[in-house]
């Protein structure tokens, strides 16, 4: 499917690559329905957006509150807008302290990324399978292959959404409509520029998004870059599992690090 001429729903359009996604498919021609909690940068994104003859629209809308989202689906429904593609990118990451095990980040952390998806999916995949025709790209993470330090949560419900994407394709084979799972590495947006420890092969959000774009182009059923960091990262699952946590322990990375230096 060329992403020309369609109606585009971008989840965490406020920042990112989500941001980045929506001006270049503004660029392509496409019309936007961009959402995130953020107004104001959804405005500031909007106002340096290519035109779209029937005006890109702005939905304010907290992904992990399911009432939110149904009004939102239910406006943008009510708008008659023909949407055929879905790019489900919002999320949230930070640390995990598995010796506190903070519930409150926990249910953030699955509630945006993994009901946020689920909601929306809820909302709006019926409009393209009505239609027989569309696309749904889901954002998870090179993080979902194994668990990754820090990052319990995290990981977790990135595989839950890969889980998810998978198990959807299977179920619509026939519907026509497609889903891509998009399993970033190290993209250097807010997210990103807080972690303090070394990204290896980080890329900018253009490029990413222009990776996505061409992988949803060709109907990819995965959009994972990186390319080297995402063979290390698929490479990884064959490790045995007390292997793969002693070499992934920070101490033990430490050491390694200071032996080369
Ligand atoms: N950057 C990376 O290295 C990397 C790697 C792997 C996967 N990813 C995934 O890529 C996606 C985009 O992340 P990013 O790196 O572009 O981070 P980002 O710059 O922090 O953007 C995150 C976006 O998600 C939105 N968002 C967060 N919580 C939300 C909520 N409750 N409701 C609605 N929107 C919400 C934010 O908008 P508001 O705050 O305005 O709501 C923002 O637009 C995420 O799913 C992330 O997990 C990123």
């Amino acid at each position: 499917m060329k992403l020309e001429n369609k109606t585009i729903v971008i989840t965490g359009a406020s920042s990112g690559i989500g941001r980045a996604l929506a001006f270049q498919l503004a660029q392509a021609g496409n019309q936007l329905v961009l959402v995130a909690r953020r107004l104001a940068l959804l405005q500031d994104l909007h106002a340096t957006l290519a035109p779209h003859p029937a005006g890109h629209w702005l939905e304010v809308c907290d992904v992990a509150d399911r009432q939110q989202v149904e009004a939102c689906c239910a406006r943008i429904l009510a708008r008659n807008l023909p949407v055929r593609v879905l790019i489900l990118n919002a999320g949230t990451g930070g640390g995990f302290d598995a010796r506190r095990m903070d519930l409150s980040v926990m249910h953030q952390q699955m509630d945006v990324n993994f009901w946020g998806v689920v909601y929306m999916l809820h909302g709006l995949l019926p409009c393209l399978l009505n239609a027989g025709e569309g696309q749904v790209a889901v954002t998870g993470s090179l993080a979902a292959y194994r668990g990754m330090p820090g990052s319990a949560i995290y990981s977790a419900s990135k595989a839950a959404v890969s889980r998810l994407v998978e198990s959807l394709r299977i179920d619509l084979y026939h519907s026509g409509v497609h889903f891509s799972l998009v399993s970033p590495g190290f993209v250097k947006t807010a997210m990103t520029d807080k972690n303090q420890y070394r990204m290896p092969f980080l890329m900018s959000a253009e490029k990413a998004a222009a990776i996505i774009i061409r992988g949803m182009e060709k109907n990819k059923t995965e959009i994972h870059f990186p390319y080297r960091l995402s063979l290390l990262s698929k490479a990884s699952q064959f490790l045995p599992d007390r292997l793969y946590a002693r070499l992934m322990h920070p101490r033990n990375r430490k050491s390694r690090t200071d032996e080369k230096s």
